[in-house]
């Protein structure tokens, strides 16, 4: 489907990090076009792409790039933000809210948008850019964890709408990769070209969820164990 000289791809936040990444490894695999979408498409600086303007927040926005961009066949739901966020800030419930309003309902909205899109091309493939971060709890991050454990269930719903109407959906999970997002993070991280490798070759395979890293495996299969002590 990827290497489809038919397949038209939209990806969201596709001016740096993953999501720019993606746009140039499906421009080399040979889509017909690839839609980067970002917020200032003036930042978009891959050779071979159609640059758009998209906020995943503003509503309008989405609906008017779904009318306009008919041809779309796969659409890659990139866009993401990372906000720490504890318990113990007095601003945890706003810093919650607007994460939810990128990683979830920006996700839902171009979702929502393209499927009149997709159905009306016959079909194509979501794929929603998740995390291990779906699975896993940890100390100041229940803005991001939050949004994650959302989307996934997000994806398995529209999985279980679109799955019989000829619509794949996808999700991908990985650890720590090496972008604007984790640059504070001193530990080792992914190669963006290498994640988006594997899970382009996951999604053109028809594979529904990709676990790209070790941690993202281990955290799919942590979630299955009993609760651990909370040391109360
Ligand atoms: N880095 C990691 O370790 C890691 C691991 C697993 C999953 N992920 C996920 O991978 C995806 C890409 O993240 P990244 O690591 O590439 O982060 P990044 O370098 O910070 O890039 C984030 C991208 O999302 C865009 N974006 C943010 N809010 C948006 C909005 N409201 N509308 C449209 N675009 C918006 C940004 O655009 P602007 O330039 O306009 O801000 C940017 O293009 C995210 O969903 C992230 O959660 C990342």
């Amino acid at each position: 489907m990827l290497e489809d000289r038919e397949t038209t791809v939209l990806v969201t936040g596709a001016n740096r990090g993953l999501g720019a990444a993606f746009a140039s490894a499906l421009v080399r695999r040979g889509a017909r076009k690839v839609y980067a979408a970002a917020r200032e498409p003036g930042t978009v600086r891959t050779s071979g792409v159609t640059p758009v303007e998209l906020d995943v927040t503003d509503r309008a926005q989405v609906a008017d790039l779904a009318e306009r961009l008919s041809d779309v066949t796969v659409v890659i739901n990139n866009a993401g933000i990372h906000r720490r966020s504890s318990l113990f800030d007095a601003d945890v419930v706003d810093v919650v809210e607007d994460v939810l309003q990128t990683n979830l309902l920006g996700t839902l909205a171009v979702t929502a948008a393209f499927t009149p899109v997709l159905l009306g091309n016959g079909g194509g493939v979501i794929a929603n850019v998740l995390s291990a971060g779906s699975w896993l709890a940890g100390p100041g991050n229940i803005a991001y964890a939050v949004s994650k454990a959302a989307a996934l269930s997000l994806t398995n719903n529209v999985r279980a709408e679109l799955g019989p109407r000829r619509v794949q959906v996808t999700s991908i999970h990985a650890g720590f990769i090496d972008t604007d997002m984790t640059a504070a993070f001193p530990g080792p991280k992914l190669a963006p070209d290498e994640v988006v490798d594997i899970a382009l070759t996951a999604i053109a395979r028809g594979e529904q969820e990709v676990l790209i890293d070790e941690m993202s495996r281990n955290a799919k299969a942590a979630s299955a164990l009993p609760v651990p002590p909370s040391g109360v």
